[in-house]
């Protein structure tokens, strides 16, 4: 296969955690993973241990936060690859200590949703364009369970005694994000779904979650490389569709 035919992802926030596992993942598959990370030293260090292992990764600094980031570098993806084709909305923040939904600043909650919501709409709205140039796309937002609404609504919940509320909204409203735009580009052959990876162990997960972040990666990576004709605007995990 010659470069120009290789597919190219974007995977933001993979430096660590789940996206440092689906970055790996998608090279492994023969794609071109690009690491979208705000910290150059922390960019340059994941992506040099994933060319060390022979995988054809670059990196490229983004702060989903930023509107000029996001802009400057998918400008930077445009002109070196002339494409691209996955997008995963990784990058996520839980910042809400032991906060409920009645105490919860204001301060907390807009700097949730402008990474966690914000950041990944304006990233499918500067990357769409390229995928609808190619014709194809793929587009993973990582959620949460903690963000479906029939969780929230259920008095027997498994999370019912998790509060994280800046968190829960913002990963409901990245579940909205996904139904609008999958219907927005459905004749397009972009695909466009939520995922919840489960708990995995990462600096967010914390130390007692039972799963790696390689298994962590295995719906979104499967999300990612979806067949023509595969599920749009839904949301899954174990590779199974789950309630919003
Ligand atoms: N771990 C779990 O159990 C779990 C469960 C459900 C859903 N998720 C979701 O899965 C995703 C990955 O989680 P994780 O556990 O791997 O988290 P993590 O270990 O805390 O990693 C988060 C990543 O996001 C990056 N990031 C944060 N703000 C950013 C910004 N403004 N611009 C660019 N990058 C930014 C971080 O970069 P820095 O290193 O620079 O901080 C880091 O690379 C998140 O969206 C999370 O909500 C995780």
């Amino acid at each position: 296969m010659s470069d120009h035919d290789k597919r190219v992802a974007l995977v933001t926030g993979a430096n660590r955690g789940i996206g440092y596992a689906i970055a790996r993942g998608l090279a492994e598959q023969e794609i071109t993973a690009v690491l979208g990370v705000r910290d150059p030293n922390k960019g340059a260090a994941a992506c040099s241990s994933l060319q060390d292992q022979g995988l054809d990764t670059h990196f490229e600094l983004l702060d989903i936060t930023d509107e000029k980031s996001i802009r400057t570098a998918v400008t930077h993806i445009q002109d070196r690859f002339d494409r691209l084709d996955i997008l995963v909305n990784n990058a996520g923040i839980m910042i809400d200590g032991d906060a409920n939904v009645l105490n919860v600043s204001q301060h907390t909650i807009l700097k949730t949703l402008q990474t966690n919501v914000f950041g990944p709409l304006m990233l499918c709205q500067r990357c769409i364009p390229l995928m609808k140039a190619g014709g194809y796309g793929r587009i993973v937002n990582m959620a949460s369970s903690l963000g479906s609404l029939t969780e929230m609504a259920d008095p027997n919940s498994g999370y019912g005694e998790v509060e994280t509320p800046a968190y829960r909204l913002s990963k409901a409203a990245l579940n909205a994000i996904t139904t609008l735009i999958a219907k927005e580009v459905r004749d397009e052959n972009i695909l466009v779904n939520s995922v919840c990876p489960g708990w995995v162990r990462t600096d967010m997960g914390g130390d007692q979650a039972p799963l790696t972040p390689e298994q962590g990666a295995d719906t979104p990576l499967w999300l990612a490389t979806l067949p023509d004709g595969g599920p749009s605007g839904g949301f899954f995990s174990e590779r199974k569709q789950i309630p919003w």
